[in-house]
């Protein structure tokens, strides 16, 4: 049987040098940015001992070997088998998005993004040199979903391209594939690209099944993208690799029409560290550590039933991100910015992500029970 990941002690984690600990004093508990508090893989661990040892720090090579390792891992573990062929690395995600937007609107394009969502693609858009056009989540009441009629109307009126978050931070939805069935049949139609941000893909909780777009329709293959990282799943994110997936002839040519500088900015360590992340000898780890954040997803419902009986929560469907309305205790738009004040404690602040965000918090639950726990309560302390 598979134990649950422990995390690393306070103590220990506050010696680590990233954003999460080093952004604040060590009064306060970091639960803004997401960034993890296990120990790595222990794959990943010795790929990057070794390169270490080496002296193995020079430039990533064209293929470091990510794709076919992406293609293990989404044959493994996501039900899909795409052709690392059609893939290209990148620095990181946002990377990508930007770099494939780009490409394929023209300046002054608007593009979809569907809020609440992740605060950078806000700043995606705009350097690719396009609009973004807000058409935010449904809530159905007990979940969230695209509102695809009013994609449809964007797209009708001119939108290039929609920027996919599957699965969506922050509100950890899992797109049912009927829906992103039907969105691509709307891009298509109307001439648009699907660009879907997969970050959280490796990241299903419990039993449930992340479909990636590009692997819903024939129609999905030829109108989108998608951009995928070890970096959420693995806790990467500061050694910058992902890769740019392509399903199609028309849609690969564009991805090979992409500067070589493009891929030249991969780090070699994340590069290493991706493919040790992806191998089936971390599939253990990763196991171990969904049933670490499963128990912290219902944790913090039992947290918020006892300490603030008026917030709002729904346990993701995938990754480890708990989106927080707080909007009845009156703390205003962004509570996030009192419960830092006077509950020292970081998390990220609800209006960032867009309409729907205000009264909000998100609060990364890959830390341990305790941590998580003293968190709710000191917010507590507040009504
Ligand atoms: C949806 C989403 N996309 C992208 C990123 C950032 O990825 P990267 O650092 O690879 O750009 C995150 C980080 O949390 C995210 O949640």
């Amino acid at each position: 049987m598979i134990e649950p990941l422990r995390a690393l002690p306070l103590d220990e984690l506050r010696k680590r040098s990233s954003a999460k600990w080093r952004s604040y004093p060590d009064d306060v508990i970091p639960l803004f940015v997401a960034e993890t508090d296990y120990p790595l893989a222990p794959a990943i661990s010795a790929a990057l001992h070794e390169a270490v040892s080496r002296g193995d720090t020079g430039y990533t090579p064209a293929d470091p070997g990510a794709a076919v390792a992406y293609a293990s891992f989404a044959a493994r573990r996501l039900g899909w088998e795409p052709d690392p062929g059609r893939m290209r690395i990148t620095g990181d995600v946002i990377m990508g998005v930007v770099e494939i937007l780009r490409r394929i609107i023209e300046p002054g394009d608007r593009v979809v993004v569907t809020p609440p969502v992740y605060p950078p693609f806000f700043e995606a858009v705009p350097e690719a040199g396009g609009i973004t056009q807000s058409v935010p989540l449904r809530d159905t009441g007990g979940g969230w979903e695209l509102d695809l009629g009013a994609i449809d109307a964007a797209f009708r009126e001119g939108a290039r391209a929609i920027l996919l978050c599957n699965p969506h931070n922050p509100t950890g939805t899992i797109h049912a594939p009927d829906a992103l069935r039907a969105l691509a049949e709307l891009a298509e139609r109307h001439g648009a690209v699907v660009v879907s941000d997969e970050i959280h893909a490796p990241l299903p909780r419990r039993d449930n099944v992340v479909t990636p777009f590009l692997s819903v329709s024939d129609a999905a293959a030829r109108c989108g993208y998608a951009i995928v990282s070890a970096s959420k799943a693995f806790n990467l994110a500061g050694l910058k690799c992902a890769i740019m997936v392509a399903a199609s002839e028309g849609t690969h040519a564009v991805l090979r029409s992409l500067p070589e500088e493009v891929s030249w900015r991969t780090g070699l360590f994340g590069a290493l560290a991706t493919v040790a992340a992806l191998s089936p000898e971390s599939d253990a780890w990763l196991d171990a550590q969904a049933l670490a954040i499963d128990a912290n997803t219902e944790l913090l419902r039992t947290l918020l039933e006892e300490h603030l009986p008026d917030a709002g929560y729904r346990p993701p469907d995938a990754g480890y991100l708990g989106w927080v309305d707080l909007s009845r205790y009156g703390w205003g738009d962004a509570p996030a910015r009192r419960i830092l004040r006077e509950a020292r404690v970081a998390v990220h602040s609800g209006p960032a992500f867009g309409d729907g965000g205000a009264g909000h918090i998100r609060l990364t639950l890959g830390c341990a029970p305790e941590v998580l726990t003293e968190a709710i309560e000191r917010i507590a302390v507040l009504r």
